[in-house]
């Protein structure tokens, strides 16, 4: 599928396979969300525009490379995407923060906006949002309508588990926004939760049942 990442690295595999297992503590699924996001924001940055500079090494003049083009920004969907925030600074430590807090309303499956706060130069920045579960794809296809509202033109999506239905919604809405998802399952339950995916990743990370 076009514009659709699934990283296949075997430390984001096995993280992803002691995230699933419901044996798994809060400590350890915490752990594991920040370890793999960290994992995950290598790929994703992959092509980040780089522009050559002379560096002066004890030694001699090196021309070598550092980013360039627009800063970054990250915006996890509150509140399961925080679990994916540490992961993310811990390799791109200049990017600010917004945050957008949703929920899926349990009835409709609709996504209600609780919340906002972006950076004042948000529409100045490249963001990843960022969500480990990908479900229906409401929350995701809100957030990014939002973001692009804000004047955001290159928004890419981050996210742990994603299930069929949720990236052919998101693509649908915002084909612009390609995906990059450790695992790609195998669909929704009447629920609309993955099969196999993880469970509730907010109740997992925060301990809240
Ligand atoms: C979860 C998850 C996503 C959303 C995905 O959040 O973190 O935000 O569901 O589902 P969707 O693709 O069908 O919209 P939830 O609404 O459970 O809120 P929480 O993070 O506060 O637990
Ligand atoms: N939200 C979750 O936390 N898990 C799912 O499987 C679906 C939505």
């Amino acid at each position: 599928m076009e514009n659709l990442f699934v990283f296949d690295h075997p430390l984001i595999q096995h993280k992803i396979s002691l995230m699933r297992d419901k044996h798994t503590s809060t400590k350890e699924f915490r752990e594991l969300a920040s370890e793999t996001s960290m994992l995950m924001a290598y790929e994703v940055t992959r092509d980040l525009p780089v522009e050559e500079v002379e560096i002066e090494t004890p030694i001699a003049i090196a021309k070598t490379k550092v980013l360039s083009g627009k800063k970054l920004a990250i915006v996890p969907i509150l509140r399961a995407g925080l679990g994916m925030v540490d992961g993310m600074l811990s390799l791109i430590p200049m990017a600010k923060v917004g945050h957008i807090g949703l929920y899926r309303d349990p009835e409709t499956l609709e996504a209600i906006e609780y919340y906002c706060k972006l950076p004042e130069d948000i529409a100045d920045r490249d963001v990843i949002v960022l969500d480990p579960m990908l479900a229906t794809g409401g929350s995701a296809i809100a957030a990014v309508s939002f973001l692009k509202d804000k004047g955001i033109t290159n928004i890419r999506y981050m996210c742990l588990i994603a299930a069929p239905e949720g990236v052919n919604a998101l693509h649908d809405s915002h084909p612009d926004v390609p995906i990059f998802c450790a695992a790609l399952d195998e669909k929704l339950n009447e629920n609309a939760y993955i099969i196999p995916g993880l469970g509730d990743a907010g109740d997992r990370l925060f301990g809240t049942k």
